[in-house]
């Protein structure tokens, strides 16, 4: 399978919307507002108060992310969409990231004439309090996260949008626009990889082909790459990891990426989690929803999502990614519960359930890390169905030891909109998971589930600060909104790098 990034030309423009040639523009409108003013009032005029009409007879009312598509009424464009922001007050980066998303499908038009160039005002730009390049980044990252499809595997592909002008009236704003728009395309795009990744299904997602896609991203950002295999593995001790891959034909794989911003710059650890198919093992999951297991690899995609945006946006730091890949499969020489493993850092560990596999890599994904004398870790794991009883589909969950790391994470994907929310993370826990018979055991019971499965990776951290992100309930959305059409997130990637650039 040819995977590669997905690109949609973008470029800002000092134009007059009314005028811009285009096969669709996108223009705003707040919640509560009966005369529309700005960009949205110029079309109003155009098409001879139509806005203003529809507003009256309530078809239109400004409610975010409502779209309105309008054919030929004035301007030069054959078509206008006009998005909801919700109210004026407010109004923040993230909204303006939802709407760009809903009113470009809305202008692509599922199903509805196909447009290939569409023009967009930055909504939130002639706003006091948000400063014009953040609103250009976020059009852009909103646009082309929302514009987003999978269709890999389909015979009969839908056309996406070719190109994006975003227009801004004020020529003062437009350096500062351009610059957004840069890192906001940089952002969605390296999204758009880790979606990718994750959309896959499993027998096209082996842990070698999620080796490769690191590879081209490597390849393509003049990163360094080492992917260790199996005799590698045995040779550092990493037993945790070999115990989940020794139940599948697949051979597991380690991938090792590096970024360096500046040589004597303190370095920043990213270990995902790789699992390309988790049945569960011996401890075998119920088949309902099995399919869904392929998407146990999204920790890996977040970082491999992150490197790419993070080898074009050149942080003045070091980064490395660590990627434990493998299957968790039943099989005669599969893992099987009592079994006791031993980690890269010596560390024992008794195993309860084959199905809490994620740990497992992971432990000795971050002992690896720890032994590169890195100064900080993040791990990021689909590793709990507890993490969604606790948070829900729309917070992740973040684990950590580290209360500076834990903040800048929670402020860093605050950046992002796509919100980490901390447990509770003392070592009391840990209580949880003692071993009658090993240092630790992988399973501690349904209490607590995704603080303990977290604070057991930590075990493996040595004295590095670490933070583990839980993405299990966030990787994948079985809806549309926003910004986000329906199937793998790409969670987790905007805020690693926002990280990355702290
Ligand atoms: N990959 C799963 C977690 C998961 C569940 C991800 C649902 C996405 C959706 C993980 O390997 C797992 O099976 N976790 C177990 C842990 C338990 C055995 C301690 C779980 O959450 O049930
Ligand atoms: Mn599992
Ligand atoms: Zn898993």
């Amino acid at each position: 399978m040819q995977r590669g990034i997905k690109t949609v030309d973008v470029r800002a423009a000092q134009e007059d919307i009314t005028q811009v040639q285009a096969d669709v523009i996108i223009v705003n409108l707040f919640e509560g507002v009966t005369e529309p003013g700005g960009v949205t009032g110029a079309v109003d005029r155009a098409s001879g108060g139509l806005i203003s009409r529809l507003i009256t007879s309530e078809e239109v009312t400004g409610k975010l992310n409502e779209t309105a598509v309008l054919y030929a009424i004035g301007v030069n464009a054959p078509k206008v969409v006009i998005v909801g922001l919700g109210e004026r007050e407010g109004l923040d980066l993230e909204r303006i990231r939802q709407a760009a998303g809903s009113a470009i499908r809305a202008a692509g038009g599922e199903g509805r004439a196909r447009a290939k160039t569409v023009a967009t005002v930055v909504h939130g730009a002639g706003l006091g309090g948000l400063d014009a390049g953040s609103c250009g980044q976020a059009v852009v990252e909103g646009s082309l996260l929302g514009a987003y499809q999978y269709q890999d595997y389909k015979g009969d592909k839908k056309a996406g949008i070719d190109e994006l002008i975003v227009v801004e009236n004020d020529e003062a704003k437009l350096p500062l626009i351009e610059q957004g728009a840069v890192k906001g395309r940089v952002l969605a795009e390296a999204t758009n990889l880790a979606r990718d990744l994750v959309n896959a299904p499993a027998n096209t997602m082996t842990p070698s082909d999620l080796a490769e896609a690191a590879t081209s991203v490597a390849r393509r950002g003049g990163l360094t790459i080492e992917v260790l295999d199996g005799d590698d593995m045995k040779r550092l001790g990493m037993g945790a990891l070999l115990g989940v891959a020794q139940g599948s034909d697949e051979p597991p794989k380690l991938v090792v990426m590096k970024y360096t911003g500046r040589e004597d710059a303190d370095t920043l650890a990213l270990v995902g989690k790789g699992i390309t198919f988790d049945s569960g093992g011996i401890s075998i999951k119920g088949r309902e929803g099995m399919h869904h297991m392929k998407n146990d690899m999204a920790g890996a995609a977040s970082v491999i999502g992150a490197m790419e945006a993070i080898g074009r946006l050149k942080p003045d730091r070091n980064v490395v990614a660590i990627l434990p890949c493998s299957e968790n499969l039943p099989s005669g020489s599969a893992l099987k519960p009592g079994d006791v493993l031993r980690a890269m850092n010596g560390k024992t560990i008794e195993i309860i359930s084959t199905d809490a596999e994620g740990r497992l890599v992971l432990a000795d994904g971050v002992a690896y890390a720890a032994s590169l004398g890195v100064s900080r870790i993040v791990d990021v794991a689909t590793l709990t169905g507890a993490c969604g009883v606790a948070l829900g589909p729309f917070r992740s969950g973040i684990v950590s030891s580290c209360d500076r790391l834990a903040q800048d994470i929670a402020g860093a994907s605050a950046r992002s909109g796509e919100g980490f929310w901390r447990f509770p993370s003392d070592r009391d826990y840990l209580e949880l998971i003692e071993s009658d018979v090993a240092d630790l055991k992988n399973s501690g019971g349904r209490l607590g589930g995704a603080i303990v499965g977290g604070l057991f990776i930590g075990e493996f951290a040595g004295d590095t600060c670490w933070a583990h992100l839980d993405i299990a309930n966030t990787c994948f959305s079985d809806k549309t909104r926003g910004y986000q059409p329906k199937g793998a997130t790409g969670v987790a990637v905007r805020a690693l790098v926002e990280l990355a650039l702290l």
